[in-house]
């Protein structure tokens, strides 16, 4: 979709739609009260969620106008303006308009360059829609050219990098197992790395051997698809930030198989990798002042007669052994191979995102990620990035009390403890025995890779979720 910024008078305003957002009990402008004269209060009174749309006389240079609920002025945030972005791209959407003016007045307390910004984030994130599959012209639509008028006209750029960069992971978390398999995502990482102009290597299975990363292999072992491990870099300037994403391309379980309802939703188990992706095209595109080291290893988790068993005792490349209890903990596995490879670095800062837990969803459901974290200012710049963009987080500890339940009989570590007890948390302290001393921050996203039901600006499907936080993150980290 065609975005752009803009800055002039409601009476300037030529494209078809105009969408204006309005407080609780806010004033209308004088000259749009002319359209909203037969509006009751129980129709709009400005409401989060709410929105009224009237089609307006031939005076005004846009033939519809869509007032969009901004909640109470006290309880503004950053998202009411992703809302409203969402909520008029929907509109011109449904009304098949060719083009949608979101208008941003002065708020009080929420600054033009922000509200610019999530405004167009909204807006195109609203946009994104997976038709790659679609034959039939129904489900194919034109989307309305989009205007965010504001005094900060120059922002929106920015939100338009964000947004784009995460529906670039959408439409690749969408590809199914079959497609998107480690060799055609290693492919499109360097396609992306080419186009961008940051460096990519791609280790096969046979130097994945060579780097001694058996924990990895083992996962890999009972698939006919190669394994690949994508080592991105960007950047010379700035403190190293090394970010490794969980890139299983399917997860059966393996040998310890998972219950057949939903296993199709085990294609977003990719979503961690393809974070890192994301991440690295919004930062190449900023011009983020900060060095990048991602990480992605790919495979899939099948049962075959080469799979992994039970009780198989494997050693990471940091020469720590570990008891395979159940291959269907397998996340922890790829990752403890990559963050210690990452570890050997030495990056000022590590953070590991992945779908590792269903417990993540349990605990927490899916209106947030589960941070655990080494480092107390690491997590809270975290913390603080997830409250802007709305990909939020809440941290679980890490106490060294946890660290019993994971010590195997036979081997230092086992990957999954006696008990389902307090499993995000097991896992991350499991990951803990790979960072050394690096300042490390792991996010379990199990919960918030893919959105199940209505939301304000996101389609149902792979979400995206991690880029916005992590260029908010690393944007921040960049300064320190
Ligand atoms: N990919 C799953 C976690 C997952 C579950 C992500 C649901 C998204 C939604 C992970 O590999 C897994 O299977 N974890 C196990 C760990 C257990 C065996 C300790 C789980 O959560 O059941
Ligand atoms: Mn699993
Ligand atoms: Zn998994």
């Amino acid at each position: 979709m065609e975005l752009t910024g803009k800055s002039c008078a409601i009476s300037a305003i030529k494209e078809d739609v105009l969408a204006y957002p309005v407080a609780e009990g806010g004033a209308i402008p004088n000259e749009l009260k002319e359209f909203t004269k037969g509006m009751s209060d129980k129709q709009f009174s400005g409401k989060c969620g709410e929105s009224w749309s009237a089609t307006t006389l031939e005076k005004m240079g846009f033939s519809r106008l869509l007032l969009v609920g901004m909640g109470k002025t006290e309880e503004l945030d950053l998202d009411a303006f992703r809302k409203l972005g969402g909520t008029a791209v929907r509109y011109g959407i449904s009304t098949k308009s060719a083009s949608v003016a979101v208008y941003l007045p002065k708020f009080v307390k929420i600054g033009d360059p922000d509200a610019a910004r999530a405004a167009a984030e909204g807006a195109m994130l609203a946009s994104y829609r997976f038709t790659r599959f679609k034959t039939k012209k129904d489900d194919i639509y034109e989307l309305p050219k989009t205007v965010v008028v504001s005094e900060a006209a120059e922002c929106v750029k920015a939100g338009v990098v964000l947004a784009n960069a995460q529906n670039y992971v959408r439409g690749l978390n969408e590809v199914p197992a079959n497609l998107a398999t480690p060799a055609s995502i290693a492919e499109e990482a360097r396609q992306l790395a080419k186009e961008k102009g940051f460096s990519c290597k791609v280790y096969g299975k046979e130097e994945i051997k060579k780097m001694n990363m058996n924990a990895f292999l083992g996962v890999a072992q009972g698939s006919v698809q190669p394994p690949a491990l994508v080592v991105l870099e960007y950047g010379s300037k700035g403190p190293l930030v090394a970010i490794v994403g969980k890139g299983i391309t399917f997860d059966s379980g393996g040998i310890s198989i998972k219950p057949a309802k939903g296993m199709q939703e085990m294609k977003y188990d990719k979503t961690g990798a393809l974070v890192v992706l994301g991440v690295f095209k919004a930062a190449v595109e900023l011009g983020l002042p900060v060095r990048l080291l991602g990480v992605m290893p790919l495979t899939e988790n099948l049962p075959s007669g080469s799979a992994q068993k039970p009780g198989d005792i494997v050693t990471a490349c940091n020469g720590t052994t570990i008891e395979v209890i159940n291959t269907d903990a397998e996340g922890r596995l790829i990752l403890a191979d990559a963050l210690a490879y990452a570890a050997e670095r030495k990056p000022d800062y590590m953070i590991s995102i992945a779908t590792l837990t269903g417990a993540a969803l349990v605990a927490l459901g899916r209106q947030c990620a589960a941070v655990l974290s080494n480092d107390d200012k690491l997590s809270q710049a975290l913390e603080e990035s997830g409250t802007r963009t709305f990909e939020r987080l809440w941290r679980l500890p890490l106490w060294k009390e946890y660290s019993e339940m994971m010590k195997s009989d036979f081997a230092d570590l086992k990957n999954v403890s006696d008990t389902s007890e307090a499993g995000t948390i097991t896992g991350a302290i499991f990951l803990k025995e790979f960072v050394g001393e690096t300042k490390w921050a792991h996010i379990d996203i199990a919960g918030v890779d893919m959105i199940n039901g209505p939301h304000p600006y996101l389609e149902k499907g792979a979400s995206g979720i991690g880029v916005r936080l992590l260029v908010d993150a690393v944007s921040g980290l960049a300064g320190k």
